[in-house]
């Protein structure tokens, strides 16, 4: 039975005050038993804190990032030792806009990937085409690349480490969702591509997330279809009483 997930991508929102007073909601009002594992991804400064105050929670903690290094002179950074060592055991990698903004290219993110693996992390792989490669019909083909470049070089027994998270660019932070039916086409693609390569009991295993502005309106749909198996939220993550509706739209 493939896992169901919720995570939640706080990117840089939240100070220590207000994580701690978000997860201090989240615990008071989160269902004593979900359908879906539940992440929280808080910024750096605040990883140990969030592990600390959710060591009793059914709750998780992820980090947004880290570097491929396993330490050095890289001023601002993270190791994946640094994650593990305060109980941060799930990295995301890859996200869109650290493609964009900070400029990680495939091989960088495979370089991570390999690392995130090598410290028995659980690697939230994030990946999705722009808006402009939808319009000229070019993204099965984006996707698949970032797929094959990124990823497709682990070892069979690693992929029980990765949990998949598609999110077509155009719906990050835009208020323009996927489809349920664009999403689940998209999926099934993902989930075969990743079958042809490394076969069906691999990829009948694998977790694919969904993001792209899920909110608590159009979750329940977008879950529904059989090769979604959960979200990567944005926004909606911030408040709990927005996060929790989407938790139990699984
Ligand atoms: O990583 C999740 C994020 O990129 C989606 O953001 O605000 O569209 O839910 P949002």
């Amino acid at each position: 039975m493939r896992k169901k997930i919720v995570a939640g991508n706080w990117k840089m929102h939240k100070n220590a005050q207000q994580t701690a007073a978000l997860l201090q909601d989240l615990m008071a009002k989160i269902p004593a038993t979900t359908e879906a594992q539940v992440i929280v991804a808080p910024t750096f400064v605040n990883l140990a804190s969030a592990v600390t105050q959710l060591e009793s929670a059914n709750i998780g903690v992820a980090a947004q990032n880290m570097h491929q290094a396993e330490g050095g002179a890289f001023t601002g950074e993270i190791s994946a030792d640094m994650l593990t060592s305060i109980g941060v055991k799930t990295v995301i990698l890859g996200h869109s806009e650290r493609r964009s903004l900070f400029h990680e290219t495939d091989a960088l993110i495979a370089y991570k990937v390999d690392t995130a693996l090598a410290h028995e992390m659980t690697v939230i792989f994030c990946f999705g085409e722009e808006l402009k490669d939808r319009q000229s019909d070019n993204h099965f083909n984006i996707v698949e690349n970032q797929l094959k470049d990124g990823l497709f070089h682990i070892a069979n027994e690693s992929w029980s480490k990765i949990v998949l998270a598609y999110e077509p660019v155009w719906a990050i932070g835009t208020g323009e969702t996927a489809s349920p039916e664009q999403a689940q086409e998209m999926h099934e693609f993902i989930r075969e591509t990743v079958r042809k390569r490394f076969g069906a009991e691999i990829s009948d295993e694998l977790t694919i997330l969904y993001g792209g502005s899920v909110k608590p309106e159009n979750a329940k749909e977008i879950f529904s279809k059989p090769d979604v198996d959960g979200g990567l939220i944005g926004g909606a993550a911030l408040k709990a009483d927005d996060f929790l509706a989407i938790v139990s739209a699984i």
